[in-house]
């Protein structure tokens, strides 16, 4: 048993996607969120600086003393979760989840036709990272797609209607004529775009979100290492810790919107990306 906290990160606010599937699977963690809203998007960024921002954040989050790591944000993990394993996890004991490679499995085991259409950000599709989770399956025919306006709708609080459509169809008919059966949604934000989606491209093609395969693989970890919250008691409900990096702003009306009435106060924390970020004081002692 272990009653320390499940550190989320994200670059935003689509991150809390991921949250709610890990609250939902694991009601008794306590979460500390942590949304880089002063940097995002993350999507049209250089790699190298996507990394730099994702450890800084994911310092930040080691420094209060998590026992796990979730990177939510696909643009993070095609940048940095190799860093990330290797200074959390390996050098620290910290174990680090992330989203790619769960909802790459969990698309193999949907396809029947072995054809996967997989869509992100710029940053997500140009690292290939959803190739290489999906290279060693042999016969599999990928068709990716960047499509960044998704995530500027997402963040406006558009989920649906007549311009958010017709931006659909443009990216997903040419997946949708390609013959995908399986549509991999590698991106914090689209889960909340699953209506859209879901009518563009038609009842026959499944739609892979990485929240609900990371979650699982969440409670695998911490099952496999025993490192459970004790249960909690009838009536008691765990308070998670919601932090952005930005002091304004709507995150709060959104995540509550997004996520639900966990997420009561939000707080403003500096995280600084330079020279990696904040280092500090671990469960594990780094520093
Ligand atoms: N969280 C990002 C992702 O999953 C999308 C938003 C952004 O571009 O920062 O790729």
């Amino acid at each position: 048993m272990d009653n320390a906290p499940i550190g989320i990160f994200d670059s935003g606010l689509g991150g809390l996607t991921v949250a709610r599937a890990v609250i939902d699977k694991l009601p008794d963690e306590h979460i500390i969120y942590l949304g880089d809203t002063a940097n995002t998007p993350y999507g049209p960024k250089p790699i190298a600086t996507v990394r730099e921002h994702t450890l800084a954040g994911l310092d930040e989050l080691a420094s209060r003393g998590v026992k796990a790591l979730v990177i939510a944000c696909n643009t993070a993990t095609a940048a940095a979760v190799s860093d990330a394993r290797e200074r959390y996890w390996i050098d620290a004991g910290i174990p680090v989840i992330e989203v790619i490679t769960p909802a790459a499995r969990a698309a193999v085991n949907a396809t029947r036709n072995r054809r996967i259409g997989v869509i992100g950000t710029e940053a997500t599709i140009r690292s290939e990272a959803y190739s290489s989770a999906l290279a060693a399956v042999p016969g599999l025919e990928l068709h990716a797609r960047a499509c960044p306006r998704f995530v500027e709708f997402v963040e406006a609080g558009i989920t649906h209607g007549p311009d958010l459509e017709s931006v659909a169809r443009e990216y997903l008919v040419p997946l949708k004529s390609a013959g995908v059966d399986t549509l991999v949604l590698g991106c914090t934000h689209y889960p909340l775009l699953t209506g859209v989606i879901g009518r563009v491209m038609g009842e026959g093609v499944t739609l892979v979100t990485s929240s609900e395969a990371t979650a699982n693989v969440t409670y695998n970890e911490l099952v496999d290492r025993d490192m459970l919250h004790v249960p909690l008691g009838p009536g008691e409900r765990q308070e998670h810790l919601f932090l952005t990096t930005e002091a304004e702003g709507a995150f709060p009306q959104l995540a509550r919107r997004f996520l639900g009435p966990e997420v009561q106060q939000v707080h403003h924390v500096d995280v600084d990306s330079h020279g990696g970020g904040r280092r500090g004081r671990t469960a594990t002692g780094w520093n």
